[in-house]
């Protein structure tokens, strides 16, 4: 299938082969558009029941420090469907956990792998771990970054609407690794991105500078407001998280209450548009930063993006380790 395969050829001179894929902000905007158009025909071969082994005989490792239901799933039957093979590495369970140093791990690894994707806490343990790996290495979400979601949100958009540049994206909340991720992303598309959260919870300042040299080129108008019905106002996306990430748990109370009023809920939704796409990275609290009449309505394509998890990450895969 690789030689028959026209959109992973070298052709454009965009080759991303060997690369990692730390932040959104080390993609440019041409790799993205990439990544949507590889995810597009892989998906459409997988419904069509075709083979598309392009990373026959390559084997991946997922190391993680934290929870998972879709990176965990969508990377191990990603892996599978490209013809690869997925090995699950609970870091208590392998010598990391146990001190061994990210570099030797890195290094070690790489003698076996041809790819490592790392969902941890510190984001400086992914940069770590990619200097010292000669496979690529793949975020899958960190305390300030999530790329893979963002670009499975992006990739979702673009499906439903056609078109990305001149939409506006609210954000309801924390201004967490998915809030970072798709403040670099819009700002990457040319997507207006209004964040709303409250005092002491915005995102890092270094993100946001990121994010406005990238703005600048694309023209994305980027915001962080106070008030939610502010970034809700004539929204095509109104996108939320959690109010406590993982690592935060002990800090959930507190949360709550800072978060009180900002949920997504039919009042907030009545200010954006009336077609505006509900979007969550999942998993949710219903009731608390959602209502469930507004994640379980007509609007909502949260299991879409889920969904395009896989679609986007064996995009990813095919590209950086093919
Ligand atoms: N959205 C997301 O990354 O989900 P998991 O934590 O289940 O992987
Ligand atoms: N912000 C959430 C995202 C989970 C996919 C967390 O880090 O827990």
């Amino acid at each position: 299938m690789l030689n028959s395969y026209p959109l992973l050829t070298d052709d454009l001179g965009l080759s991303m082969r060997g690369k990692d894929l730390l932040c959104v902000h080390d993609l440019s905007l041409d790799e993205i558009y990439r990544v949507f158009a590889v995810a597009s025909e892989l998906k459409s071969e997988l419904y069509q029941g075709i083979p598309h082994r392009v990373l026959s005989g390559k084997s991946l490792g997922m190391i993680f420090r934290k929870s998972s239901t879709r990176t965990r799933v969508s990377f191990e039957v990603g892996i599978w469907q490209l013809g690869g093979y997925g090995l699950y590495l609970n870091a208590d369970d392998i010598q990391l956990g146990r001190g061994e140093s990210i570099s030797d791990t890195a290094k070690v690894l790489s003698r076996y792998l041809d790819g490592i994707m790392i969902r941890t806490y510190d984001h400086e343990e992914v940069v770590e771990l990619a200097e010292h790996s000669s496979v690529p290495v793949i975020n899958g979400l960190t305390d300030l970054f999530h790329p893979c979601q963002a670009l499975a949100d992006m990739f979702t958009a673009y499906e439903k609407r056609g078109t990305l540049a001149g939409l506006k994206l609210a954000f309801i909340g924390d201004g967490n690794n998915v809030a970072n991720s798709l403040l670099l992303i819009c700002a990457k598309l040319g997507v207006h991105m209004s964040l709303a959260c409250p005092e002491g919870y915005d995102p890092p300042q270094s993100v946001v500078e990121m994010a406005k040299l990238d703005a600048a080129q694309s023209g994305a108008q980027l915001q962080i407001v106070r008030d939610p019905m502010e970034a809700a106002r004539d929204a095509d996306i109104v996108y939320t998280d959690v109010w406590a990430s993982m690592g935060q748990e002990l800090e959930k109370v507190e949360r709550a209450k800072s978060f009180a009023n900002y949920q997504v809920n039919r009042e907030l939704m009545a200010i954006a548009k009336p077609d505006a796409l509900v979007m969550h990275c999942l998993p949710a609290y219903r009731g608390e930063e959602i209502t469930a009449d507004v994640i379980d309505g007509p609007n909502s394509v949260v299991l879409d993006e889920a969904e395009n998890r896989l679609h986007v990450q064996k995009a990813i895969m095919a590209l950086l380790m093919s």
